[in-house]
């Protein structure tokens, strides 16, 4: 077979694995060509393609961002851009594309069907938001680095007596704010699936104060809101896929603290160091074992299927059932951390 691979939307900490897998199984196993197409579907409307042999993707596993790059190009915008895409495809022969991304990415695998691309999904997204699966790789090595960043501001927050913010990645969920939180044993944890209180945050302030903790962690998802508010945008330029850019809830959060409280409040948006730098082992694992069963599954001719992680298998699931739906954090998880507020 003749295989293309793609890697579209944010990137994540281990997308250079997959397509190295990708390789490794395709030529090893099948005896595939596997053909790059470079900057996600872009590549593919602008026919920007390059060979993949074992030589281009020696050393790649570790490495973090995309050897492919990426973009956030999406082809339903473009005049006659999903014909563009097949008829680039069919001039490459290919005769199958592994998409690797998030539900933007996803979503025009999904319907480029309709115009008889064969697609074959890998889930890809630090948010973790993509549903029927457990993990997207890229989570993991997400929460590492905010982790490594809170158990940081931990030391300096404790010897001044401050409150110290810090503002991670997280559009629409609050998987790496909650999972980061919980790691890291933040004080108040805010995520968009919950607006918040900011008296009831300022109340958890308080409260470690009167125990003698004169100091306070708070990790923030950038989507978070208060209660009856909105999201706070940092910049009104939407992408193709009608995402504005998120950005600012630290800051706002730390006035309204600092006003209430009278403490001193500091803010760390950590922004994209969480989507940089090499994978953590488990993300190069998962990475691995996704590249592999999305080369398999093209092989067993199941198109318009995602590899996904379900306990410890990786199944195929129909991107139908993928595409347009989020995974929100599990509200369990969230009462249980809420037990460490305060
Ligand atoms: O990939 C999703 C994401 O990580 C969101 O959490 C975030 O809002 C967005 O990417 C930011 O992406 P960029 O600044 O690269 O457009």
């Amino acid at each position: 077979m003749r295989i293309g691979v793609l890697s579209g939307g944010g990137d994540a900490p281990g997308i250079n694995a997959v397509i190295r897998a990708v390789v490794r199984r395709g030529i090893q196993t099948y005896g595939d060509e596997i053909i790059g197409i470079k900057e996600g579907w872009r590549g593919l409307l602008e026919g920007k393609l390059v060979l993949l042999d074992f030589e281009a993707v020696a050393g790649i596993l570790p490495r973090g961002g995309s050897i492919l790059g990426t973009s956030r190009t999406n082809p339903f915008k473009r005049e006659k851009g999903p014909e563009q895409i097949m008829e680039n495809a069919r001039k490459a022969g290919l005769d199958a594309v592994i998409a690797i991304g998030g539900d933007d990415t996803l979503s025009v695998a999904h319907k480029m069907a309709d115009y008889g691309l064969k697609c074959v999904g890998v889930p890809k997204t630090i948010d973790n938001d993509l549903v029927e699966t457990d993990y997207t790789f890229g989570f993991h090595t997400a929460v590492a680095i905010a982790t490594e960043a809170l158990d940081k501001l931990h030391s300096t927050a404790e010897a001044h007596s401050r409150v110290i913010i810090l503002e991670v990645m997280g559009r629409y969920t609050g998987h790496i704010a909650l999972a980061t939180g919980i790691a890291g044993g933040a004080d108040v944890i805010l995520i968009p699936e919950k607006p918040f209180d900011i008296d009831e945050v300022c109340e958890y302030i308080r409260r470690r104060q009167k125990r003698g903790r004169n100091f306070s962690l708070i990790v923030v998802a950038e989507g978070a809101k208060p209660k009856g508010g909105k999201e706070i945008v940092y910049s009104e330029r939407v992408d193709e896929f009608g995402h504005i850019s998120l950005g600012g809830i630290g800051y706002y959060l730390a006035k309204e603290i600092e006003q209430r409280t009278g403490i001193e409040t500091r803010v760390v948006v950590l922004g994209h160091l969480q989507r940089g730098g090499s994978p953590t082992a488990f993300d190069r694992i998962l990475a691995t074992r996704f590249g592999v069963s999305a080369v398999d599954l093209a092989h067993e001719g199941k198109f318009g299927y995602m590899v996904a992680l379900k306990g410890n298998q990786i199944v195929p699931v129909p991107l139908k059932d993928v595409v347009g739906k989020r995974k929100t954090v599990d509200i369990e998880l969230y009462e249980l951390a809420s037990v460490f507020f305060g």
